[in-house]
């Protein structure tokens, strides 16, 4: 999400009194004090076995990571480890078939909203490789979300070119929808090693703002998810800022609704503060919204159709190789703001998926399916993600039995079986708890986190990683906490007592915090960072996350990249790679100027990594014309990293 004004996850709108997790981490620091003492906390976790969930997971011959850690760098191109090659990929407005609407990119924004539909969206974020046959290198469907289009004081940056221009007609709020969602791209190498779009596939599809799609899982019908134009409540419109991924075992891919309070606005003068607590809970600001849509179209319109915005915030499922198939909103996972969905198998094969809610002082989820997963059978399967178990985590200062910081404790969120649910006439049934799942987990004492972004799971150890972005609103008048404003973030872990997926308590540590070494140092507090931050890898606001199978640790980051003040030495935003045992970071990308690096992508083999570089130049300022340089508009686009050896990445 862009950042030169204030994130709308920055500000919190959690009103509850539950503890926050930086109370938790103090009271740990003080009383094991090792932050500051670097590596060897974690072998325990590595020695026990894989999980039943492991069976990708490949051993790397030679060290884990190969490569040498490059500087930051404020430079308006990608900077890569040495030995490796960056190469642009499917920028917004690549086109996907070759006749027809959409079939060229004009290269300056002057294409219809039905040229959109069938171009590459824009503001690529989360994303997925999946093989043609379940196992090539050199052939699959890249399947990618379009988080949103870059808009500063109310002008969409560039996405009707330049300069920057309001959406002030339908035909452009209706292109706007069109860039937003996400795209199928079946793509190939060509004869001499280069990937490229298979123009006219039948699996390139756009998934946009007003696909239509369904609505399954135990709030499917809810009296709260329905609206004029559905009556019935289990079919809706599109999908909207589509961040973080996931992807499942049966070969679907997850895309995770996030900010999309940001697209409901009122035209209703006056414009009295005319929003409902939950509205305001998930952060609906009153008035218009930056966007606009509401201006065209009524059902984003909050005092119009107050519950249109209750058919958004889940996890969409995508069956990608079924091009015809509806994309379906999976109400068991709970509606928040979600950024990605990590998946692990308990030992009976049942399915678990770990969730962050992005905005300050928000929590982190699990969902524990009641079926199991069955081989081979996709039907059967799609069907784990609509009936289970939704937990939201406590993060507690206990005790552990190893090397780990503290205990934690998954919450039920369940009307029937939590007695503080049960008695709650605020909630009168499990799809109001899982519709307004964010006020539910208020009510069970939840630990409020450093926004909560993207979640990844270890495939040798199935030990969880969560990135926590920063939480700069955050004011605290107690003086011994040390990150009063969290500009840096950090990155938890936990482990599931028993190694079991499902198990209802866990161990937590905190595996980096980030922060700069060089610019706080002597000042007695912990914004140095933990030990294993330098002078060269220093960064701020990890967000993406995701284990590659060979165990290797990949950090995105969504942060400030002024390169001054806090953030002097840090330059553009970046992608790091981290060993999980000995802790180490090194920074292997830097990204353009004002981008944020986010999203992943390998092919089984590893030799191919995709990254996505989303809103190069957002501040609309003529900072970046990458990746077509010269006088070009800055466009969003996927980045193919190959090594220049043949090798695995990071090797
Ligand atoms: Fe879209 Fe929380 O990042
Ligand atoms: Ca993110
Ligand atoms: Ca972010």
């Amino acid at each position: 999400m862009h950042i030169t004004t204030i994130d709308s996850e920055d500000l919190p709108t959690n009103t509850s009194n539950n503890e926050h997790f930086q109370a938790v981490v103090n009271r740990a620091v003080n009383r094991r004090g090792f932050l500051k003492t670097g590596g060897g906390l974690a072998a325990a976790g590595f020695l026990g076995g894989p999980l039943a969930g492991c069976a990708n997971f490949a051993k790397s011959s030679g060290p884990l990571m190969g490569f040498e850690s490059i500087a930051a760098s404020s430079a308006d191109t990608i900077t890569i480890a040495k030995g490796y090659t960056a190469t642009p990929f499917v920028p917004w407005g690549t086109p996907l078939f070759s006749s027809g609407a959409g079939s060229r990119w004009k290269g300056d924004g002057s294409e219809s909203a039905a040229d959109q539909a069938r171009q590459v969206g824009d503001n690529h974020d989360g994303m997925h490789f999946f093989p043609i046959d379940g196992k090539s290198n050199n052939e699959g469907l890249l399947v990618m979300n379009h988080e949103y289009t870059t808009v500063e004081k109310g002008k969409y940056i560039t996405l009707f070119g330049l300069p920057p221009a309001a959406a002030d007609s339908l035909e452009r709020v209706n292109k706007a929808m069109q860039a937003w969602g996400g795209s199928i791209i079946h793509i190939r190498k060509d004869s001499a090693g280069k990937w490229a779009v298979v123009l006219d596939s039948k699996y390139n599809r756009r998934i946009t703002a007003d696909t239509p799609m369904a609505i399954s899982g135990p709030a499917a019908g809810h009296s709260l998810l329905k609206t004029k134009a559905d009556p019935s409540g289990k079919h809706v419109l599109g999908m909207l800022n589509n961040c973080g991924n996931g992807f499942t075992p049966w070969g679907t891919y997850l895309t995770c609704e996030e900010n999309f309070n940001s697209n409901f606005g009122t035209t209703i003068e006056p414009k009295v503060d005319g929003r409902t607590p939950a509205q305001k809970r998930y952060g609906i600001t009153a008035g218009l919204s930056e966007y606009g849509w509401e201006t065209r179209h009524d059902r984003f319109d909050y005092k119009k159709e107050p519950n249109e915005s209750n058919r958004f915030g889940w996890i969409v499922e995508i069956d990608p190789f079924a091009p015809e198939s509806a994309p379906v909103k999976r109400t068991a996972l709970g509606r928040f703001k979600h950024e990605s969905a990590a998946w692990n198998f308990t030992a009976d094969k049942r399915v678990v998926i770990y969730m962050g809610d992005d905005q300050a002082n928000d929590y982190v989820y699990k969902f524990v399916s009641d079926k199991a997963y069955v081989e081979g059978n996709k039907a059967s399967n799609q069907g784990l993600l609509d009936s289970g178990k939704l937990y939201v985590a406590s993060f507690n200062d206990g005790n552990t039995k190893g090397d780990f910081m503290g205990t934690g404790e998954w919450l039920l969120l369940d009307k029937e079986a939590n007695p503080v649910l049960k008695a709650d006439p605020s909630f009168p049934d499990q799809a109001s708890v899982l519709i307004h799942a964010r006020m539910a987990a208020d009510k069970l004492g939840a630990t409020k986190m450093d926004r909560p972004e993207w979640v990844s799971v270890h495939p040798g150890t199935g030990e969880v990683y969560g990135t926590m972005t920063n939480n700069t609103s955050r004011s605290v008048t107690d003086d011994v906490n040390p990150r009063a404003k969290n500009a840096y973030g950090q990155i938890v872990r936990w482990r599931e007592a028993g190694n079991n997926a499902a198990a209802t308590t866990f161990e937590w540590d905190i595996f980096v915090l980030a922060g700069n070494p060089t610019v706080e140092a002597n000042k007695g507090n912990l914004n140095t960072g933990s030990a294993n931050i330098n002078a060269v890898n220093t960064f701020n606001s990890p967000d993406g996350l995701a284990f590659d199978r060979f165990g290797r640790l990949w950090i995105q980051t969504d942060g400030k990249y002024s390169n001054s003040g806090a953030f002097a030495g840090q330059g553009n935003n970046t992608l790091l790679c981290a060993d999980p045992v000995t802790k180490e970071i090194r920074r292997f990308m830097v990204g353009p100027k004002e981008c944020e690096v986010t999203g992943f992508a390998f092919s089984p083999d590893g030799k191919t990594m995709f990254v996505n570089i989303q809103h190069p130049g957002e501040g609309g300022t003529g900072a970046s014309s990458w990746p077509d340089g010269g006088k070009a508009m800055p466009r969003s686009a996927t980045v193919i990293i190959t090594k220049n050896d043949g090798g695995v990445i990071g090797s």
